[in-house]
């Protein structure tokens, strides 16, 4: 695998020996070591899990890291994306995990002969955050074909929706949205539902935050009371959901709006499962990029 950059771009099987690699190295089998490999995270983007998650699989492979900072690098002198990378890439690195808010920032890089690991592109795609998440649900379920999996919240401005969409049901799994008709997004085929007439019959909640650093004047007024009502997992609908449902969310979590605050933690949430999982996921995905 030479970049990962959406999981359009991932076959069926790769995914799958994503998942079983990831498994292993949870499992402390075949944990390889990328000694005398560098590499440099560009996070445009703030982020907490995605940024962390990457470096403690970078250091679990003994990679060594080289510190980039946009606030403190000459991105402020205003050097493009491209001459950045390009920089990085003559000091010596050996890949470069980029966060971006620019969706497909991606495209401009792909002939540099340097791996690319996209860490999420605006409401494009989030690779390693819909992997990660599949091997949650693969080691609750078992399989994906058949499942039944809602996905709710601000889906138009997600890249998980859209990146989870596409991974999902090339696995089999059946998915439907429920979202604000102002954040619906009809290029991904999946029905639209009301919460409360699905929530007793799928097999997964995958619960969205709401971007508001992505919406635009139209999308600004938000309630946080009537979204919790309408489209939140209240303790009502935690009560019906199926003795085996799960829910998940990539988080950060807005507790009070996409859930209620005593549920983050409740025994069907996979919540910090997925972040505990993104880590050995991430070792994965840079042993399939950065190894030969
Ligand atoms: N899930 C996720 O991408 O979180 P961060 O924005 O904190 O990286």
């Amino acid at each position: 695998m030479q970049n990962l950059v959406s999981m359009e771009k991932l076959s069926v099987e790769e995914i799958k020996h994503l998942i079983e690699k990831a498994s292993n190295y949870k499992n402390n089998k075949e944990v390889p070591n990328l000694k005398g490999k560098y590499i440099a995270n560009l996070f445009f983007e703030n982020s907490t899990r995605t940024k962390c998650s990457f470096e403690m699989a970078q250091q679990r492979l003994d990679m060594k890291l080289i510190q980039f900072d946009t606030a403190t690098s000459s991105v402020q002198k205003g050097e493009s994306l491209y001459d950045t990378c390009r920089t990085l890439q003559s000091i010596g690195c050996d890949a470069l995990v980029i966060r971006h808010s620019e969706t497909n920032y991606y495209n401009q890089l792909l002939e540099m002969g340097i791996p690319i690991i996209n860490a999420g592109d605006g409401s494009g795609q989030h690779p390693t955050q819909s992997l990660l998440d599949l091997m949650t649900i693969y080691e609750e379920f078992g399989y994906f074909e058949g499942l039944n999996i809602v996905i709710c919240g601000d889906i138009k401005n997600s890249r998980v929706a859209r990146s989870n969409y596409q991974s999902l049901t090339a696995l089999g799994a059946n998915v439907s949205f429920v979202a604000p008709e102002i954040w619906q997004d009809h290029t991904m085929n999946g029905s639209y539902e009301a919460l409360d007439s699905v929530i007793d019959k799928v097999d997964i909640v995958m619960l969205l935050r709401v971007q508001h650093e992505r919406h635009g004047l139209g999308e600004q007024s938000f309630e946080r009371k009537e979204y919790h009502h309408k489209y939140g997992l209240t303790k009502e609908r935690y009560n019906r959901l199926k003795d085996d449902a799960i829910i998940m969310h990539p988080a950060p979590v807005n507790r009070g709006v996409e859930i209620d605050d005593s549920l983050v933690e409740a025994p069907k949430s996979r919540i910090f499962k997925q972040m505990e999982n993104g880590v050995y996921l991430r070792m994965a995905v840079l042993t399939e990029t950065v190894l030969p």
